[in-house]
């Protein structure tokens, strides 16, 4: 499975990317208003940092206007991934701008039939909101579920972009069940280390350990 981090916050992705754990970047205009930086330039600074796909949100309504918002957007580096909302003005920019090269990442995804639009307007990837889901009391993951199913069905080559990620089971739960890529922030790829075994294992080493009296070093 491979890691987008959902985040604008440069030092964090630095971090993680030095360590390999970053496949690319997914932002929205909530997380550039976090950011409190111009999309432009936090972007391009993005860009040169991950290598992979970087996720760029237009923030139009109505095709056309996304569809220029988007090749704006796919001038600031070749790895940009034009974000657009799940909406029929949204697939037919996802359509013209995919049509054209660029990558394109349908997003606000919550239903099956809405994936198979997306998939069918040619989304390289989805992005099915499973926290969002699970906010309101209904199963995420069990979307996530669905959908590979449905795209594994007819053969479909879009990518599920598990999304609105929120704790490090729905972590495991999207890997188990196929997603091809997850988003989360980085306190959620961070806190996928924790276990309280580990803590006491390397607290009984040291104490252990220490009643060597020797030294590595
Ligand atoms: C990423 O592509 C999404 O915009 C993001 O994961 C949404 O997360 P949220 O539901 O926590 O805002």
């Amino acid at each position: 499975m491979k890691f987008f981090v959902d985040t604008a916050d440069v030092a964090a992705i630095k971090e993680l990317n030095d360590l390999g754990m970053v496949d690319g970047v997914t932002t929205n205009p909530s997380i550039i208003l976090k950011s409190g930086r111009d999309i432009l330039e936090v972007t391009r600074e993005i860009c040169g940092i991950v290598s992979g796909p970087v996720s760029a949100e237009v923030v139009a309504l109505d095709a056309a206007t996304m569809i220029s918002e988007g090749r704006k957007l796919a001038e600031i580096a070749p790895n940009i991934t034009v974000k657009v909302p799940l909406t029929w003005d949204g697939l037919q920019a996802c359509k013209v701008l995919s049509g054209e090269g660029k990558m394109v990442n349908v997003t606000l995804c919550f239903s099956v039939n809405q994936a198979i639009l997306a998939a069918k307007a040619g989304a390289t990837f989805i992005s099915p909101f499973i926290g969002r889901l699970d906010d309101i009391n209904l199963d995420g993951v069990e979307l996530i579920s669905d959908i590979r199913q449905v795209y594994d069905n007819y053969g479909f080559d879009t990518q599920i972009l598990a999304a609105s990620i929120r704790t490090v089971n729905h972590v495991t739960q999207c890997a188990l069940v196929g997603a091809d890529v997850m988003t989360a922030p980085p306190s959620v790829i961070k806190a996928m280390v924790n276990h309280p075994l580990t803590d006491s294992g390397i607290a009984q080493f040291m104490k252990d350990w220490a009643k060597t009296g020797q030294k590595i070093l």
